[in-house]
């Protein structure tokens, strides 16, 4: 039995023990919904709000998905035409939800510390869960990409995985090196451009590496990301075509990597900018297996933290 989970805001310091059980559960709830065509009811009853003030796609609809396919009930907050819209602070926004009494809040916001904040002001039993706060943490994103490569290399002490792109704005990379070092990596390599590269005290746990041909090399999982230029300022936005020639993933580059390396990327993903089309649509990619399993991990957590 592991520590009960009350909010989910990052994986920073989230024991081992607790990701393999998340991971074990979405992979059960993965098969007793069969594969999402079968409804559970486990969460009949219970209410999720998306409160989403940043794009989203994949996660935003995985999120829904999965209440729903827990017998949930769900509402999306639209924030553009909210209450926030005409000033309202987002303390009051989150007692007005909580005064219409809500299980969960699934929030995203480009602020880093939002999530956190909103466990520390909440005033009922309601679980916060991180959809992405800033360049900060995406907590679901890292255990949905710790399923995906459990399915195929469960020996996480063993791999080595590299994770290309703008590493310094990005709130994957940071929970997907948190979930692999609780999981026992020990070969994490970050790559990118030398502006786009954290300082080395963030990520005591990795290695650095400007140069992309040497860090694929004998890699059994590379994960892309995404240029996130709406984090950057304009001198940082690199050349597309040149940011491609050294920093994009080819068939030549990932023959580099080990035998039948994992290629993941967590969308979404922009073609010949940071994955050739023929790699992201090629054998080893997983990139849509990982926005599969991104229902069935926040199906999993989303009974962890309403079940328990
Ligand atoms: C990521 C995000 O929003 O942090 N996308 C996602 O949730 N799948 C990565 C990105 O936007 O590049």
């Amino acid at each position: 039995m592991t520590a009960r989970l009350r909010h989910l805001t990052t994986l920073e310091h989230m024991p081992r023990i607790t990701i393999v059980h998340l991971i074990k559960r979405a992979i059960a709830i993965r098969d007793a919904c069969a594969h999402g065509t079968r409804k559970l009811n486990t969460l009949a009853g219970r209410t999720v709000l998306n409160l989403f003030f940043e794009p989203s796609t994949r996660t935003r609809t995985s999120f829904e998905l999965a209440a729903y396919r827990l017998g949930a009930d769900v509402v999306n907050f639209d924030t553009r035409w909210s209450s926030t819209a005409k000033g309202e602070v987002l303390h009051d926004t989150l007692h007005t939800l909580e005064a219409m009494h809500l299980d969960a809040i699934v929030v995203r916001h480009k602020n880093t510390g939002i999530a956190d904040e909103l466990t520390r002001h909440a005033m009922s039993a309601v679980a916060i869960i991180n959809a992405g706060d800033g360049h900060h943490a995406h907590p679901t994103q890292g255990l949905l990409d710790a399923l995906t490569i459990y399915q195929y290399r469960p020996d996480f002490e063993n791999l080595t995985v590299t994770i290309c792109g703008d590493i310094c704005h990005s709130r994957v990379a940071r929970s997907d090196v948190h979930a692999l070092t609780a999981l026992g990596t020990k070969q994490i390599r970050l790559c990118g451009p030398a502006t786009l590269l954290p300082e080395a005290f963030d990520y005591p746990s990795c290695q650095i590496m400007e140069d992309f041909d040497q860090a694929i090399e004998g890699a059994d999982v590379t994960i892309l990301l995404r240029l996130q230029k709406e984090r950057m300022t304009a001198s940082d936005v690199p050349d597309k075509a040149s940011y491609f020639h050294r920093y994009g993933l080819n068939q030549k580059r990932l023959a580099r990597a080990a035998k039948g390396c994992l290629v993941m990327h967590p969308g979404p993903l922009n073609r010949e900018i940071e994955i050739a089309s023929n790699v992201a649509d090629g054998v080893q990619s997983h990139i849509l297996e990982q926005v599969a399993n991104g229902v069935f991990m926040r199906m999993a957590v989303l009974d962890e933290l309403l079940t328990r």
